[in-house]
């Protein structure tokens, strides 16, 4: 599924050189100012610019004619997947030494969007250099061209052979996800997100939570994908960022379409979308289907987890294979981080334990154990809500 813009963002743009790095955005300070920090004492945060200038040195830049190459002429033959923002291939690549074997990337080029689509890449290329977790996909390089004949962005990235959570949940023919493998690349996704949310200097939003940009490795080991939208959190005492709308339909927060208010909040509200779509199997939309039957947030709340009906949403393709105490602790999970209220929704941290439980509870394979993992559930949204 593609993303929307319901509004462009104004950028100011610097135009890049040939193949040069690419520049710190030109972001507005207003965040960072003095006035807005409460602890005097504590260094300043810096931006994710400033965090990318120490680092880019580890991003190689590769040449137009090198990834020409490397895709046989962005042969169609190579091309492994479409999205709002162009096309991604296949290639190989030689060693930055210039030693050893080629390496297999995946290679996203940019259709010419002009200066938007310029922005997805510099913040991907910004946030995926400064980002390191193993459950975040890996940038190798980049490619940046600005000639008389138009300009040319490109992202190479280590190369993920099992493609995406959305390529195994809905499209016919790689064979089901079995709910194990499930739990496994949500819980994995869940601590990319928990990552970016707490785990570094600067707080990260990452704004495009779906199942096309859960990419899965050889092992199925999730990664998360797509920095394009990503935005640094709020800082001082700022509750949100005031963004453009922009995302994708079916997983963006109520709050966050309505206002533009953008907090950490809004990417709980997309992750509560995706567990609903492991549990069911279903797109956020699926046209085929009743009217009634089409959006999944709507359909899933006809079958209410404490309800006689609730097995009934189960992805038909797991039966008898899940356990249905799992399965209902992920639906009361998935209906507390798709809380309207956007600040009782549990924190990525809190996501991460109750998983963690819930996978350790199927391990242990007792029902007592189911009713721990709901107990310990509640208590955590309990703990939330009492803001203990
Ligand atoms: N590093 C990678 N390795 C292997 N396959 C990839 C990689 N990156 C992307 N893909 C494939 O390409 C597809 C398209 O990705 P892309 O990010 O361009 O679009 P999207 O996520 O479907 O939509 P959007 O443009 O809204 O993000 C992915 O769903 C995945 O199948
Ligand atoms: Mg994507």
């Amino acid at each position: 599924m593609k993303c929307f813009y319901i509004f462009k963002d104004k950028f100011k743009n610097k135009k890049g050189q040939a193949n040069s790095a690419p520049e710190p955005r030109d972001q507005s300070k207003s965040n960072s100012s003095p006035l807005s920090r409460t602890a005097k004492s504590l260094p300043s945060p810096r931006s994710i610019p400033e965090l990318y200038k120490e680092k880019e040195h580890n991003l190689r830049v590769f040449s137009f004619q090198e990834l020409k190459e490397a895709t046989n002429g962005f042969n169609r033959l190579l091309k492994i997947g479409e999205g709002g923002f162009g096309s991604v291939y296949k290639g190989t690549v030689r060693p930055a030494s210039g030693q050893g074997d080629p390496i297999v990337v995946a290679i996203k080029k940019l259709n010419n969007h002009g200066l938007q689509g310029h922005k997805q890449w510099l913040a991907e290329v910004q946030f995926l250099g400064v980002v390191s977790h193993p459950n975040l996909v890996k940038l190798l390089g980049y490619c940046s061209v600005d000639s008389e004949r138009g300009i040319q962005r490109l992202l190479v990235y280590e190369y993920m052979p099992n493609r995406s959570l959305e390529d195994h949940l809905f499209k016919r023919g790689p064979p089901t996800l079995s709910w194990r493998k499930r739990l496994e690349i949500i819980l994995g996704a869940a601590e990319g997100l928990a990552y970016l949310h707490g785990g570094m200097e600067v707080q990260v939003i990452y704004r495009d939570f779906k199942s096309s940009n859960v990419l899965l490795d050889k092992d199925f080991k999730p990664k998360l994908s797509d920095f394009g939208l990503a935005r640094e959190g709020p800082t001082g005492d700022r509750t949100h960022v005031s963004t453009a709308v922009v995302g994708t339909y079916g997983y963006a927060a109520p709050e966050y379409v309505e206002t533009g208010h953008l907090t950490i909040h809004s990417d709980v509200w997309s992750f509560g979308v995706v567990l609903y779509e492991i549990l069911t199997g279903r797109r956020t939309l699926e046209r085929n289907h009743p009217v009634k039957e089409q959006k999944l947030l709507d359909w899933v709340k006809q079958f209410p987890v404490d309800s006689k009906r609730f097995s009934m949403i189960i992805d038909p393709r797991l039966i008898n294979e899940y356990s249905f105490n799992a399965a209902k602790q992920i639906a009361k999970l998935a209906d507390s981080c798709l809380n309207k209220n956007a600040k009782e929704r549990p924190t990525m941290t809190q996501v991460v334990e109750m998983l963690k439980q819930i996978i350790q509870d199927i391990e242990g394979g007792n029902t007592s154990t189911n009713r721990n993992a709901e107990s310990s559930q509640s208590n955590l949204l309990r703990r939330k809500q009492n803001k203990v």
